[in-house]
This record gives structure tokens, sequence and C-alpha cells, in this order.
């Protein structure tokens, strides 16, 4: 089956490789991750090494600008439709060991209007709801509060005075042409792509978004006519996707619960669903596997240890091996994984009880919250 990457669906095996020459990003060479690491002077978090991020656009002169002194800033967001999973936070880890390591401004965009708009059965207050619950699992991941603005679409509505230039470009074609509208589509889903590409002008200089590469269509829109509005071409760097426990086609889909865990799943739903529904690479029976040895590069268990539960490079090539060998048993890996999983979110959720305390700062009264709040309309967006 071909597979199929836009930003409200992923469908079979992508091969990212293609993806790239496709959607036209550039690959994360060595050169750039070793000037990543001479410029942090840090080593690299193994998401980064391992190329789970492993395109990008502009991130070259992300780091010239930084090299320069220009700095940059991070920019990254959430659509609230629902509890969050595994797969959402990955780049919120990743911005957040930008935000540390380069010490950057970060604005995290919350789009419970986008949500609204392309979710049938979603009302207003649903995705307000979810806004504050997906607000909490973000600031669980520890980022800094002064330098950190969290931004709710439906409150801080001078989004939408900075969307409106931003809506004069686009065309109708443009829009159609990337993201795909057909006679049907909602006004409100034809305007939304305004509202996305805006925080790419919270600042000055330059953007760098950490996400998924299913968000990539709107940055390509947003460096169609930045320069025009006198604003720099956003940067991303994109991440692949995590699997659904189910398999290794589509992505983890917060709407199958099946296919997902949630960061507030309890430790026994964690080890039910990880028990029941993760697929993996091993033969039908006991003997066969002793005999020919299991498929790691076909399990979603090994996949999700590769991509965040094993940070150990050589504890992970050891589990490849006998797997391979037939040493290593399906039952075991998973059990393995379940532990990995359910220590990781028993530290994620106490974190996120004490963002019950501390979200105030992030939306509000935090310094880059306050200076935005308080910030006229960026001048080349006033004319
Ligand atoms: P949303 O809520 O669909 O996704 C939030 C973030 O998670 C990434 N993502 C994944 N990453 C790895 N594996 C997966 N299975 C997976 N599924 C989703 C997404 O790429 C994203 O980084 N329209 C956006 C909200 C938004 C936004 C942004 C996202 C507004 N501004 C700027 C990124 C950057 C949305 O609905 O994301």
């Amino acid at each position: 089956m071909e597979f199929k990457v836009t930003p409200w669906d992923v469908e079979g095996l992508v091969d990212y490789d293609k993806l790239i020459k496709e959607f036209g990003t550039s690959p994360l060479t060595e050169e750039l991750l070793e000037k990543t690491k001479e410029l942090t002077k840090s080593e690299l978090p193994f998401y980064l090494k391992r190329k789970f991020f492993f395109s990008h656009r502009d991130y070259d002169l992300v780091l010239k600008d930084y090299e320069e002194g220009k700095g940059f800033f991070l920019y990254t967001g959430r659509g609230p439709s629902g509890p969050m999973h595994i797969g959402h936070i990955i780049p919120f880890y990743a911005t957040r060991w930008f935000q540390e390591k380069f010490g950057v401004n970060l604005y995290v965009q919350i789009t419970d209007d986008e949500k609204f708009l392309f979710k049938p059965n979603l009302t207003f207050e649903d995705t307000k709801k979810w806004a504050y619950e997906n607000i909490l699992d973000i600031i669980a991941v520890g980022f800094d509060p002064d330098k950190t603005f969290i931004f709710q679409d439906s409150e801080f509505t001078k989004i939408y005075e900075m969307a409106i230039p931003i809506a004069k470009k686009v065309t109708y074609s443009m829009a159609k042409a990337v993201f795909g509208f057909t006679e049907q589509s909602k006004i409100g889903m034809i305007f939304y792509p305004a509202i996305q590409a805006a925080p790419t002008f919270f600042e000055e200089r330059r953007s760098l978004i950490p996400a998924a590469i299913d968000q990539d269509p709107y940055w390509r829109i947003q460096r169609d006519f930045a320069e025009s509005l006198g604003y720099y071409k956003t940067a991303a760097i994109h991440s692949k996707f995590v699997p659904p426990l189910t398999g290794l086609e589509g992505k983890m889909s917060a709407s199958k619960p099946e296919t997902a865990i949630y960061l507030t799943d309890s430790p026994e739903e964690i080890r039910q669903k990880i028990w029941k529904y993760a697929v993996t690479g091993g033969q039908p029976t006991v003997k066969e596997q002793r005999e020919k040895g299991g498929n790691p590069e076909k399990c979603v268990v090994f996949k999700w240890l590769e991509i965040f539960f094993e940070p150990d490079d050589k504890a992970l090539l050891e589990r490849y091996t006998k797997c391979k060998s037939g040493e290593l048993l399906c039952g075991e890996c998973k059990r393995y994984l379940i532990e990995k999983v359910q220590a990781f979110l028993k530290e994620h959720q106490r974190r996120r009880e004490e963002a019950k305390e501390t979200i105030e700062k992030f939306k509000y009264t935090g310094k880059l919250a306050k200076e935005q709040w308080d910030k006229a309309i960026p001048e080349p967006l006033r004319k």
C-alpha cells in the first residue's frame, strides 16, 4: 500500500526518504548534528542521534543565526482534541532540549479553535477543556516558565489580528493545493492555516519548529509569503511518527484507544494495552522463535524502545542481537517495555499534578507570557 501523510492523517508504512523528496525538505545530516553538538557543547539526545528527527528546513540557517548572535526562537503546538499520547509528547521533549541548550524563548500554540473546526463531534467547550488538560501535560515536560508562553487561540485573540495580514496573502487555490480542501470544507478550516502560521512572527528573528513531519504543509505555506511581510521564512526540524501499538503502519492516534498509550493511563492500563495490542516481530511458537529468531525490524515493542524508552545504545543493540538469535522471547521484551513506560508515566504524572500550580505563569504571568499579552501587534503586520 502506498503511504499518505497529511496534517490530519497518516496511512501505510511511511517511506521517510521518499517523504523528504515529496515534501521538498532536507535530510538532517551528520554534519548538522555535529554542528549542534559543537554549539551546545552537549551530547545529543538519542532521538536526534538515532534520527527519529530526520529532516529539516533551514536548520543550518538557525545554527548560523545562533552562532552569529542573532539567535532564534522556538515554536510548537498541540491541537487539543482529546488526551495526549506518547507520540504527541516527543516533539515537546525535543523542544525542551533545544530551549535548555540554546537558552531561547518558546511559544506553544494550543489550537482549541482548530480542533473545534476540524472535528465534527467536538464542541468548543470540549476543545477548551482538553486545552487545559493538554497544557498540564506540556508543562510537565519541564519548560522554563520565564522563557515559555503557552497560549490558547480562543483566549489570546491577538493571534486573530496577526493572522489577518497572512490571510490576505494566501489564495484559496494555494491552500487547496496544499491541504486538499474541497467544496464541502467549512470556511473556518480554510482560514485556519493563517492562524497556525502567525506565531512564526512573534519575534523578528527566525523561528525553529520541532514537530512531526505531518505539520510541514503549514510551514510550506508560511515560507511562501513570510518574506513579503518582512519576516523570516520559518525553519523546522521534523520527526517521524511513533507507530501505533497495533503495527508499524500509520501513526499512534488519540482517537483509536487500542493504538495509543495516553499520558494519563494508569500502570494497569499500560500493562494491559501493551500486553494485548503490541505487535511484535516474533515467531508463532516458542520453538520457532528459538530456532529462527525474531524480527526486531517488524516489532513495535522494539521500535518504541528505539524511539524513546531505551536511551542506552549498547543495551538496545544487545536486545536486537538477542532477538535475532532467538535468545529473547517477545514476552520478555513486552515486560521490559511495560516497566519502562510505567516508570516514565509515573514521573510524568507527578509533574503533571504540580503543573496545576504553575499553569498561570505559563499562560499569563511569566516573563514571556506577560510580554506577549502586553505587546502591540508587530509593526509589519499593522500595515
Ligand atoms: P497535534 O495535536 O496533532 O500534534 C501535536 C504534536 O505531536 C506530533 N505528533 C506526533 N509525533 C510523533 N508521533 C506521532 N504519532 C504523532 N502524532 C502527532 C505533531 O506533529 C505535533 O508536533 N495543528 C497542530 C497544532 C499546532 C502545532 C503548531 C503543532 C499548532 N501550531 C506548531 C506543531 C507545531 C496539531 O493538531 O498537532
